[in-house]
């Protein structure tokens, strides 16, 4: 059963009416690109597993926990390398992954140009980030390759998300939840989701 989350959280919400905002510039559309990913990761890393530690205050020892997981962020390049300063400021420990899969133009194909992926270390759970989620093609690509390795969960975390691509990812990697700030109409001609924001890459890397 896919799990689609949504945020309804007011501060995710109005970040993204900033971020589609054709005014905001690059460096303001970068500054919220993190705002939300935090938000959204928050959410996101609600179930990771724990485990009990001591712990000693200045006081007493007492209880705490720790995260039992090993974290990967897998940014896909390049408009995902925008969410990766936040994720790690949160998630300190964690492994980052790189996977370089573009669209290509006229058949809307993932084509994948970098993998960074290391042969000999591990995770358990993974964080796919890409701002948007429009035919899904680059997000199918990127769990297909994360797949080849033996994780216990894996998360796609995006901005943006057209239902085509919500459609894709789920119908072929059912287990991958989705969490996006925001679930929007349709695809248009281009592929580019409506309303959306535009070009996630271009918008944050100031290439317009
Ligand atoms: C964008 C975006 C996703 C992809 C989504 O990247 O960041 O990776 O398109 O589209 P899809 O769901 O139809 O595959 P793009 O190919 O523009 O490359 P870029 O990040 O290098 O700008
Ligand atoms: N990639 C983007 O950057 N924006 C879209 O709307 C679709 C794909």
């Amino acid at each position: 059963m896919v799990e689609v989350h949504v945020s309804k959280h007011p501060l995710v919400t109005q970040k993204v009416t900033r971020l589609r905002d054709q005014s905001t510039g690059s460096k303001e559309f970068r500054e919220l690109v993190g705002e939300i990913t935090t938000l959204l990761l928050y959410e996101a890393t609600a179930d990771l597993p724990t485990a009990p530690v001591k712990v000693r205050t200045p006081l007493m020892e007492t209880e705490g926990t720790k995260l039992l997981y090993k974290i990967g962020l897998i940014p896909i390049l390049r408009a995902g390398l925008g969410m990766v300063p936040a994720a790690v400021n949160l998630l300190p420990h964690s492994q980052v992954w790189h996977l370089g899969i573009y669209r290509e133009h006229a058949t809307r194909m993932p084509v994948e140009y970098y993998n960074k992926l290391p042969e000999d270390l591990e995770i358990d759970a993974a964080f796919v980030l890409d701002p948007m989620l429009a035919t899904g093609g680059s997000a199918v690509a990127a769990v297909d390759v994360l797949k080849l390795r033996a994780l216990k969960s894996v998360k796609f975390v995006g901005l943006i998300a057209a239902p085509e691509g919500v459609e894709a990812l789920s119908s072929a990697h059912p287990d991958v939840s989705i969490h996006v700030a925001a679930l929007d109409s349709h695809l248009n001609e281009d592929a580019y989701i409506v309303p959306g924001l535009g070009d996630a890459g271009d918008r944050q890397f100031g290439t317009l």
